[in-house]
């Protein structure tokens, strides 16, 4: 087991029993405890958990200002039998350090974010819903902290993991623009990153796209507008005719987690999986020749999120029905599944807390 020395302050007043943990708005109520890491002197210097609570910053603060900020996005789960677990915790350890590279922030070190993570799961276990499509959401960051003005790397961090529960999760089919003015990520930039600036870019042209009746983006490619990427924060899936085909991975798309594991089932059950590019024209030829079979998008917030429409331009097509989509409605169902504890974890996925 990783250890790390964490000093523990357990809330004296656990605001657990204000809440229906299986029902209520997602990321607006925070579990009891939270975890923080302090960097300094060009080193990791404590770790410690306290009651969760607001913390006092200088309006110099350098990520405030120079955007050196990433976060992660994860979630546990409880089996009926009540043992808690986490889904592929340590492929979030490894992309949190990808984007501390490229952001010139500083890796954080597996046993201050595992064992952060598994401490703070123990207290606040009882915030895991059990209901079936609930789940402990759990959002680890990384923010520079020097009071500082002036564009250079901050010498002071703060690696925070915060959770709150995410209670009956619905995703209705959502219809998507293909984005062909504004751009989310070029070669050589930090689309393959989780920075907040990222975010921060995408909701002006998210906003101008739900104007127009649609509920997110699809990105393409920035020098030509012609390849898809991916759509808002998710990775997205087709499936062609038989084959599962998805935009390969680049610097330019961010490796999703739900994405690489969508892959990986479809490869255990022995359907061809293409990562590659996928050009607009080759959809629009799929949709009018009919093997355009199952669009959607993944991500750690739906898992699975149905695409029933897609608009190009002055055009709008419209896809299968989500009742005929059987690929993506089993990877919903064994992923639901393998996360409450009953569909076995052939992959080795899941994280117990113990
Ligand atoms: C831009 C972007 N793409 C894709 C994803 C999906 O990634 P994951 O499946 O790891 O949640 C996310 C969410 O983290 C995202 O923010």
């Amino acid at each position: 087991m990783i250890n790390a020395d964490i000093k523990i302050e357990k809330t004296t007043q656990s605001r657990v029993d204000n809440y229906d943990v299986n029902n209520v708005p997602f990321g607006k109520c925070f579990s009891d405890h939270m975890f923080i890491a302090e960097y300094a002197n060009g080193k990791w210097e404590k770790s410690y958990i306290t009651p969760y609570r607001d913390f006092p910053m200088s309006y110099a603060m350098s990520a405030l200002h120079y955007g050196q900020a990433i976060f992660e996005g994860m979630k546990a789960y409880k089996s009926d039998s009540g043992e808690v677990s986490v889904f592929r915790p340590l492929d979030n350890f490894n992309r949190l350090n990808i984007s501390a590279i490229r952001m010139a922030m500083p890796e954080v070190p597996e046993e201050i974010f595992m064992g952060g993570l598994m401490e703070l799961l123990k207290l606040d276990s009882a915030w895991v819903p059990s209901s079936e499509t609930g789940s402990l959401y759990i959002r680890p960051f990384l923010i520079a902290t020097d009071e500082a003005i002036g564009v250079k790397p901050s010498e002071t961090y703060k690696f925070i993991i915060i959770t709150c529960p995410a209670g009956k999760y619905y995703s209705e089919p959502i219809k998507v623009l293909i984005e062909t003015t504004y751009i989310r990520a070029v070669e050589g930039g930090v689309g393959f990153v989780k920075a907040a600036g990222n975010y921060g870019r995408s909701m002006y042209p998210t906003r101008l796209a739900q104007q127009k009746g649609y509920q997110q983006v699809i990105w393409t490619d920035g020098k030509t507008h012609s390849y898809l990427e991916e759509s808002g924060t998710m990775n997205l899936i087709f499936v062609i005719g038989d084959t599962v085909v998805t935009p390969a991975l680049s610097d330019t798309i961010l490796a999703g987690i739900t994405r690489s594991s969508v892959l990986a089932l479809a490869r255990e059950w022995g359907m061809k999986v293409e990562e590659r590019k996928v050009s607009i024209t080759e959809i629009v030829e799929a949709h009018k020749n009919g093997t355009l079979k199952e669009v959607f998008g993944t991500g750690t917030a739906a898992t699975i999120a149905q695409i029933i429409g897609i608009g190009y331009e002055d055009d709008y097509y419209s896809l299968p029905p989500v009742e005929e989509r059987t690929f993506s409605t089993k990877i919903d169902e064994t992923l639901r599944g393998i996360r409450k504890g009953k569909v076995a974890d052939n992959m080795g996925w899941m994280h117990k807390v113990q």
